[in-house]
């Protein structure tokens, strides 16, 4: 499973990047906001950093300007992917950015027929929001479930970019169940190493160690 970073703010990224568990970034308008950067520039400060594709979301809700702005976006950095809100407009933006070759990530995805639909607009990526659904009472992981049987039957080469991941458990379950891409904040990433049993191994070893009076350097 490839894991993409879910934010705008470099500095997170850099921190991240020594780790090898940076495959991509996603963002959103709230995130670019969250930032405080200008959105062009801190994208092409991204794709700078990182290899991996980089999500930048349209601001437009008709089709034309979807496609006129996905056009700029997409003229960044060779690695930027266009992200599309999951609407007719959004659909009819993917057909069309998608099939002049720039990759598109259809977001604010809510349900298995919405995933169907970018499959066949010719999405790049899916993003399902596990959280979101998850905050009314609707099991987010399966949606994720329903697109990666729904994908499989077709053999839609669109990637399932789990989304809107708020949890260790939202990590495992999403491997578990196959998603192509997990995409979480920074803090989500770095806590899927912790575990209280590994604090409390690694203290008895330096422990003993110290008993032993030896030095390695
Ligand atoms: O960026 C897309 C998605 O990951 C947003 O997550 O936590 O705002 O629902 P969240």
């Amino acid at each position: 499973m490839k894991f993409f970073v879910d934010t705008a703010n470099v500095d997170e990224i850099k921190a991240l990047i020594p780790t090898g568990l940076v495959d991509g970034v996603t963002t959103n308008p709230s995130l670019v906001m969250k930032s405080g950067r200008d959105f062009k520039e801190v994208i092409a400060e991204i794709c700078d950093l990182v290899d991996g594709p980089v999500s930048a979301e349209v601001t437009g809700t008709e089709s034309a300007q979807m496609i006129a702005e996905g056009k700029v976006l997409a003229a960044i950095a060779d690695n930027v992917t266009v992200k599309l809100p999951l609407t007719i407009d959004g659909l009819i933006a993917c057909k069309s950015l998608s099939g002049e070759g720039i990759d598109t990530n259809v977001t604010l995805c809510f349900s298995a027929n919405q995933a169907l639909l970018a499959a066949k607009a010719g999405a790049t990526f899916i993003s399902p929001f596990i959280g979101r659904l998850d905050d009314i009472n609707i099991d987010g992981m399966e949606l994720i479930r329903d697109i990666r049987m729904i994908y499989d039957n077709y053999d839609f080469r669109t990637e399932v970019l789990a989304a809107s991941i708020r949890s260790a458990n939202h990590m495992k379950d999403c491997a578990i169940a196959g998603a192509d891409v997990a995409t979480a904040p920074p803090n989500v990433i770095t806590g899927l190493a912790k575990h209280p049993l590994t604090d409390k191994g690694l203290e008895a070893f330096l422990t003993d160690w110290s008993k032993t009076g030896q030095k390695i350097l």
